[in-house]
């Protein structure tokens, strides 16, 4: 049997910043942020909503999405680089608040590929028969590590939080080939500073991503055997639709064949690619048997990519 997925849920902040919005406070123009970015506007949590409640919300609703209840779930992985507290961990409070079991629960990071990260860890624990369900949720509240006096970063990312539930699916369908990969030597092109705030270098990120997209997509569909032309959707980390269009175009993708939210959340860091995911799902465009790539990249430098039949 292979380890697939069996529900999704996402946490979205109800308060939308718009690029018009941005102009009133940073030197900046809606014109620039579309044109470079792709984005139009994105979600701000409020004070009293952190990462843990996103990632809390998000849970939930994956759980109830895969049919299940919170006593089914054995372990719990949260990616996140925006820790309500470095502990207790995210999954701890998450476990208490969903009421589940007392099953471990951890956090991860690895940027915006933390979620990349936890369903393949979350993969061996099931394959390896260790635990029946796990819980994977990539939650991140950006706006509370952004300079917004820094117009180069402040425009580029959003708050939300998204979750699926993993568990056995038959040997056809699920997570067929994976890749994951960790490039210190990039370290210093996007860091969180010492005053907590994301710190970047936003050409040299471009380029890698461009290149590091493009490669693990295609390196996943090779290592499963699957052809280009079988491929029927591709989830890319959601930070800039032109470095999600160029992974698109190394693939021959027509753009339908994309999922895109970038344009309404921004950059969710960890709940990106799950969110997009999510989205994907309950607006009817994934279908059984579909050939999907969640592809993503981040800070460390990292980099992950799932190939999944749905
Ligand atoms: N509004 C208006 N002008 C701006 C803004 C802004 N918000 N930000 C920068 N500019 C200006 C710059 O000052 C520069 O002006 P100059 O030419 O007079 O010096 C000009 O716009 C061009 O700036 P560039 O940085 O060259 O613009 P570029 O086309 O490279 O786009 C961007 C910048 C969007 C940041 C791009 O480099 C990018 O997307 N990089 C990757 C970012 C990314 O994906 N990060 C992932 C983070 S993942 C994680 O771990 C959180």
């Amino acid at each position: 049997m292979n380890a697939g997925i069996l529900g999704v849920g996402s946490y979205i902040p109800d308060n939308i910043v718009t690029n018009k919005d941005l102009e009133k406070i940073i030197d900046t123009n809606d014109e620039w942020i579309r044109t470079r970015t792709g984005i139009e506007e994105r979600r701000i949590a409020p004070d009293d909503i952190d990462t843990v409640d996103m990632a809390i919300g998000a849970a939930k609703d994956a759980i109830k999405d895969a049919g299940l209840q919170p006593e089914d779930i054995d372990f719990i992985i949260t990616a996140t680089v925006t820790q309500t507290q470095r502990h207790p961990s995210i999954s701890n409070y998450v476990q208490h608040a969903i009421g589940s079991k007392k099953i471990p629960g951890m956090d991860l990071e690895a940027a915006c590929s933390g979620f990349m990260f936890g369903v393949v860890t979350a993969k061996h624990f099931i394959e390896a028969g260790t635990y029946k369900n796990v819980l994977v949720i990539g939650a991140d509240k950006l706006s509370k590590a952004t300079n917004w006096e820094d117009r180069s970063t402040a425009v580029l990312f959003g708050d939300g939080a998204g979750a699926a539930v993993l568990g056995a699916v038959s040997d056809d369908n699920g997570i067929l080939s994976f890749e994951l990969g960790s490039d210190g030597a990039g370290a210093e092109f996007l860091y969180e500073d010492e005053n907590h705030n994301i710190n970047m270098n936003g050409s040299e990120v471009f380029k890698f991503a461009v290149r590091q997209m493009g490669y693990s997509a295609l390196s996943v569909l090779e290592k499963a055997g699957i052809e280009k032309e079988e491929l029927d959707l591709l989830i890319p980390h959601q930070a800039n639709i032109r470095i999600m269009n160029a992974a698109r175009e190394r693939l021959n993708l027509p753009e339908e064949k994309m999922i895109k939210t970038v344009h309404k959340y921004g950059n969710t860091s960890s709940a990106s690619i799950p969110v997009a995911l999510c989205d994907a799902v309950r607006s009817g465009k994934v279908k059984d048997g579909d050939n999907i790539v969640l592809v993503g990249f981040g800070g460390g430098l990292t980099w992950g990519a799932v190939l999944l039949r749905w």
